[in-house]
């Protein structure tokens, strides 16, 4: 039973492409498990779940989170972000649907929406993971984070058809193994922020210079999930950065533009993030600007106050935002008003499963900044 002031977090909401119905307003944002194989003799067996894996959504489900996200799972397994994450190569000779079935079967067992998030970090690679990243172009990512990083390469066009190719593979995949659609890593500074971003977009072609062309990399993508896997069965979402707080990067004004036209593409649900590694707004925590903001200081969350602008912007679509909540009461007060639909939940629920129980009895009411 839900504290009244905390009751409109435990409504229900349906994304309205698929008519699938989210049983609250807590999702598990994408947040790496570490729970998968990794070899570095052999590429190929990297990327399988382990059976903690499957373990930690079934904790996440019994939580009670409306919507669960997994962690990044990169399309390529010669492109990887880090270590011992889960990876869908089309190219592994492993049975992928039946590796990523157990995760799936706990995620959903309590009623939970499981999107898995796809990603391709393009030159947001650690030099010590992979010295010949590819980007939309070859801006190089300086030291940031405590790493190096190296120069990347373009994607030629053969390329960029080949990454699309792998993430339908990967959403049918998924598909198969019985997940209600997928959740595209399009914020943080990773492929689909790199095509977007001026900064690190310097093509001359038609993935690059106005921003009808910087979009085009990830609406050739939803388009291509979406041909092959019908938007009223599948659920496309994206975590996208309102901006990336970084001088020359995606700016507001432009990604409530894109957020429409991803819409108008058939995106359902958007989590609205901000940031790139060499501004980690999502941390909030270290970067002053952001831990010292009115919206953190008095309404609990690192980007309400742009996710809010970007819900006005669209006519059908479910958004919510993620990064620093943690007071039942502020979470509520948020979905109440209007503001957004949803909260994401990252280092909460990774710290407790049971924090969104916990939420919806109104016990979280902790302010400070995390
Ligand atoms: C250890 C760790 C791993 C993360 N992995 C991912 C990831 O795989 N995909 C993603 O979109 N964000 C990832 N994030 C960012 C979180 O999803 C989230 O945006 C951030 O932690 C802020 O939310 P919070 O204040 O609720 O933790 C990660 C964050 C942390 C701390």
């Amino acid at each position: 039973m839900s504290a009244p002031y905390v009751a409109p977090l435990a409504q229900p909401i349906t994304l309205k492409l698929s008519g699938k119905v989210i049983p609250n307003r807590l999702y598990r944002t994408p947040l790496s498990e570490y729970a998968s194989t990794y070899d570095d003799k052999n590429i190929e067996e990297c990327g399988k779940p382990l059976p903690r894996y499957a373990a930690l959504y079934q904790d996440l489900a019994d939580g009670g989170a409306g919507l669960i996200c997994t962690g990044n799972i990169p399309i390529h397994r010669d492109n990887l972000e880090n270590y011992n994450n889960a990876v869908l190569d089309i190219n592994n000779p492993w049975d992928a649907v039946a590796a990523f079935r157990p995760a799936v079967q706990a995620a959903k067992s309590r009623g939970a929406l499981f999107l898995p998030q796809l990603q391709f970090p393009g030159r947001q690679v650690p030099k010590f993971l992979n010295a010949h990243p590819k980007s939309a172009s070859d801006v190089q990512l300086r030291p940031c984070l405590d790493k190096t990083y190296g120069k990347p390469s373009p994607l030629t066009r053969d390329e960029i058809q080949d990454l699309v190719r792998r993430y339908v593979w990967a959403a049918s995949v998924l598909a198969e193994a019985g997940a209600d659609g997928i959740i595209l890593h399009a914020s943080h500074g990773y492929i689909m922020n790199q095509f977007l971003s001026p900064l690190t977009n310097k093509r001359t072609d038609e993935y690059g210079g106005s921003l009808e062309n910087r979009a085009r990399f990830i609406l050739d993508i939803v388009r291509a999930i979406q041909a092959k896997l019908p938007a009223d069965r599948f659920v496309i979402a994206a975590k996208l950065n309102c901006h990336d707080f970084i001088e020359g990067g995606t700016s507001f004004a432009e990604q409530c533009v894109v957020i429409k036209w991803l819409e108008e593409a058939g995106i359902d649900f958007f989590d609205i993030s901000g940031g790139t590694y060499e501004s980690p707004a999502w941390r909030g925590n270290i970067m002053t600007e952001l831990s010292q903001h009115p919206s953190q200081r008095l309404r609990g969350s690192y980007f309400i106050e742009w996710a809010q602008e970007m819900k006005k912007v669209l006519s059908r679509a479910v958004i919510g935002t993620t990064g620093g909540w943690r007071d039942s009461y502020r979470m509520s007060e948020a979905v109440e008003r209007g503001d957004i639909d949803m909260c994401g939940l990252g280092r909460p629920l990774r710290e407790d499963p049971d924090f969104v129980h916990k939420a919806l009895r109104g016990e979280t009411r902790i302010s400070s900044n995390l």
